[in-house]
C-alpha cells in the first residue's frame, strides 16, 4: 500500500477506518482507545507516528531518549499527528556479552516486524549507541515507511587533571598505563570513569559519533542535529523539530528509499574520511545499502574515501571531543568544506525536504582547531585502504590513525616505503590473547605482527571488537605502544590502533587466517593493497587438507538460541554481516501489500 501521496489514504486507516471490515476495525480501535487515545484522533486521518524507543536502564547511552521522547510527542501532536511509543530490543555496546554485534540483526528483525505489522504511518528512530543506529536504519530501509532519525547526542567532554578524556579511547590508553605500572587498579577505574560525565553516547569519534554523523549525511536526520550533545537544550529543541517534521514527511510520502540513494552513501563515505570515522562504518553502511537494494561495495571505500583528508580533530585520531565538534559547526561545517572541493553529490535529498547542498553549502567553521579547512588538514588521504591477498579477500585499515611513530617504525624503508614484513604470533580468540600476551616465551618483539582470529561474525559470534591488541608489558615499558595487528574481528571505533581488520572470510568459515601459524612471515604492502603470508601455495594446500580433515577451524559452541540461528544465516563483514536472505525483502510496505488481518 502506498502512503498518503499514492492513494490519499494512510496506511493506518486499514486498521482504524475500514468500513469494508467493520469487525476488525472495531477490534483494532478498542484496544488503542484503551490507553486514552480518542476515536477522533484515530479516525480523522491523522498520521500515526511510532517512536522507536532504544533507550532504557540497560542502555545508558540512549537512556536520555526517554526524556527526549516527550518533546518528540509534542512535535508530532503539534503537527497534527498521533504519537505511539514502543520499545526496541536494547543494544548496549559496552554491556552486552559476548558482543553487541550479535544484537544488531536481532533488533533489526524485531523492528521490521513492528513497523510492518502495526498501524504506523511513519516512525521516529531514536538512535545513539553504536549498533542502535544501523539496526534502526536497516529496518527503516526494509520496510520503507517515512522515517526520521533522532540522535541522542554525545556525552559532555570528559576531563581528568585538566586534560580531555574521551570515552573508549581512554580505556586503551589507561590499560597501557596500568601495564607500565603508572597507575593502580583504582586509578585505572577513576581515569576511565572520568571520560563519561553525563548522559549520551561516546564523546569520541567512535562508532556512535560516526554513525550518527553519517545518518545526517545520508539525509535521515535533520541537518545540524548529529553533533548536539545530549544534555544541551538544543537537543530537546531538535527532538521537538524532529517530531514535527516526520508528520509532514508522511504527508509528502518522503521515504528512506528517496533519501538513502547511492549518491547519499558515497557522500557518507567521503564524510567518514574527513571526520576520521569508525572502521565499523563500512559494515553498517553495507548492511543498510543491501536492505535497500543500493549497490555499494567495500571497494567503494578506497575509491571514494581514501584520498579525502582528515579535517575533524577528534579523538582517537585527534585531540578534541563531542562538545568541541558541535561548537565548531558539526557535520554541516565539514560537508561545506567538502562541497567546495566538489566531493559531495549535492543533489542528494534529506529529511527536511531540501538537498544536502542546500542545507550545508557555505556553513562556516566556528573553530579551526577542531574542524580544519580543507587546505589545512590534519592528514592527507585519511580514508580506508582495502587490502586483499592469500589470507582473505578483503580487510581494511584506517589510515587516519597511523601515527608518526608507527610510520617511522614500520613504513620507513626507503626502498619500500609502504610495506613491512614480520613474523606473526597467532591468537585464537581474545581469551587466548589475554592469557598469553605477556608470556616471554612468545618472544614478541617490535617487529612481530599480532594476529587475532576466531573473532568474526560466525566465530565469535557477532564479530568481537578485539583486533586492537596491546603490546606485551615489557615492550610497553620500552616505549613500543602499537604493534601491527591483523584479524577477522572488528575493532572499537574509539581505538587509535592502526590494525588491519574485518578480514573476510573469517577463519571460522575457512578463510585463509585459519591456515596461519605462529612463526610464519607475513608481508603487508599498503601501496599495492596486499597482505600475504610468505608460504608456498603447496604448503597452504597441505595445511588446508589437514584443517578440513580435523573438521575445520574450531570455535566455542552457541550458548543461546539466537547465537545458533545467527550463525546459520550470517554473512561476512565485507558484505555487511546481514542475515543472508533478508535482503530479498525490500521496501515491503510498497512491495508486499498489507499484512493479513489477525482474526
Ligand atoms: Fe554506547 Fe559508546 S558505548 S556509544
Ligand atoms: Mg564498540
Amino acid at each position: 500500500m502506498e502512503g498518503r501521496a499514492g492513494t490519499g489514504k494512510l496506511r493506518s486507516q486499514a486498521w482504524f477506518d475500514n468500513p469494508a471490515n467493520i469487525d476488525m476495525t472495531a477490534l483494532y480501535l478498542e484496544r488503542y482507545l484503551n490507553f486514552g487515545l480518542s476515536l477522533e484522533e484515530l479516525r480523522s486521518g491523522r498520521p500515526i507516528i511510532g517512536i522507536a524507543q532504544t533507550g532504557s536502564d540497560l542502555s545508558p547511552c540512549n537512556r536520555h531518549h526517554l526524556v527526549l521522547a516527550e518533546r518528540v510527542r509534542e512535535g508530532i501532536r503539534e503537527a497534527g499527528g498521533v504519537a505511539i511509543e514502543f520499545p526496541v530490543h536494547p543494544i548496549q555496546e559496552t554491556g552486552k556479552r559476548p558482543t553487541a554485534g550479535l544484537d544488531r540483526n536481532l533488533a533489526y528483525l524485531g523492528l521490521v516486524e513492528v513497523l510492518y505489522g502495526y498501524p504506523l504511518d511513519g516512525v521516529v528512530l531514536t538512535i545513539g549507541c553504536d549498533k542502535t543506529t544501523p539496526a534502526a536504519l536497516m529496518a527503516a530501509a526494509t520496510v520503507n515507511l517515512p522515517a526520521i532519525a533522532l540522535s541522542v547526542g554525545p556525552m559532555l567532554n570528559g576531563w581528568h587533571q585538566g586534560e580531555r578524556t574521551g570515552s573508549g579511547t581512554i580505556v586503551w590508553k589507561a590499560r597501557e598505563m596500568l601495564s607500565r605500572g603508572e597507575i593502580d587498579q583504582a586509578g585505572f577505574v577513576k581515569l576511565v570513569a572520568s571520560s563519561a560525565p553525563s548522559t549520551g553516547y561516546c564523546n569520541t569519534m567512535g562508532t556512535a559519533t560516526t554513525m550518527n554523523s553519517l545518518t545526517e549525511v545520508l539525509g535521515m536526520s535533520l541537518p545540524g542535529s548529529a553533533a548536539i550533545p545530549a544534555p544541551y537544550r538544543d537537543r530537546q529543541e531538535n527532538a521537538w523539530r524532529t517530531g514535527k517534521r516526520i508528520v509532514d514527511m508522511v504527508r509528502e510520502d518522503l521515504k528512506p528509499s528517496d533519501l538513502m540513494t547511492r549518491d547519499a552513501f558515497l557522500n557518507a563515505i567521503v564524510v567518514n574520511s574527513a571526520i576520521g570515522g569508525s572502521t565499523n562504518a563500512p559494515i553498517h553502511l553495507q548492511a543498510i545499502a543491501r536492505h535497500l537494494g543500493v549497490e555499494l561495495s567495500i571497494r567503494d571505500w578506497q575509491e571514494f574515501g581514501l584520498r579525502v583528508p582528515l579535517l575533524v580533530n577528534l579523538q582517537p585520531a585527534g585531540e578534541y571531543l563531542g562538545e568541541d565538534f558541535y561548537r565548531a559547526g558539526g557535520v554541516p561545517a565539514v560537508v561545506a568544506q567538502l562541497i567546495e572541493q566538489g566531493l559531495i553529490r549535492e543533489d542528494a535529498r534529506t529529511a527536511n525536504g531540501r538537498t544536502i547542498g542546500e542545507n550545508c553549502r557555505g556553513t562556516p567553521i566556528e573553530d579551526k582547531a577542531v574542524i580544519r579547512p580543507f587546505d589545512e588538514p590534519l592528514k592527507p588521504d585519511a580514508g580506508f585502504i582495502v587490502l586483499s591477498g592469500n589470507l582473505f579477500t578483503s580487510a581494511i585499515m584506517k589510515t587516519s590513525v597511523i601515527s608518526a611513530e608507527f610510520r617511522a617504525r614500520y613504513l620507513s624503508n626507503p626502498d619500500d616505503p609502504d610495506a613491512f614484513e614480520g613474523p606473526v604470533v597467532v591468537f585464537d580468540g581474545p581469551e587466548d590473547y589475554h592469557a598469553r600476551i605477556d608470556d616471554p616465551a612468545l618472544a614478541i618483539d617490535a617487529n612481530t605482527l599480532l594476529v587475532m582470529r576466531g573473532a568474526g561474525p560466525v566465530g565469535y559470534p557477532g564479530a568481537a571488537e578485539v583486533v586492537n591488541m596491546r603490546a606485551p608489558a615489557y615492550l610497553l615499558r620500552e616505549g613500543v605502544a602499537n604493534l601491527p595487528c591483523l584479524g577477522d574481528g572488528r575493532q572499537s571505533g574509539t581505538s587509535g590502533s592502526p590494525s588491519i581488520l574485518n578480514a573476510s572470510p573469517e577463519a571460522a568459515v575457512g578463510g585463509g587466517l585459519a591456515l596461519l601459524r605462529t612463526g610464519d612471515r607475513v608481508r603487508i604492502d599498503l601501496g599495492r593493497g596486499t597482505v600475504d603470508v610468505l608460504v608456498s601455495d603447496a604448503e597452504l594446500a597441505q595445511r588446508r587438507t589437514a584443517l578440513e580433515a580435523a573438521g575445520g577451524y574450531a570455535y566455542p559452541s552457541s550458548q543461546t538460541p539466537w547465537q545458533a540461528i545467527h550463525r546459520t544465516h550470517i554473512g561476512q563483514l565485507e558484505h555487511g554481516a546481514i542475515l543472508e536472505g533478508a535482503e530479498q525483502f525490500q521496501r515491503i510496505a510498497q512491495t508486499r501489500g498489507l499484512p493479513r488481518d489477525n482474526h
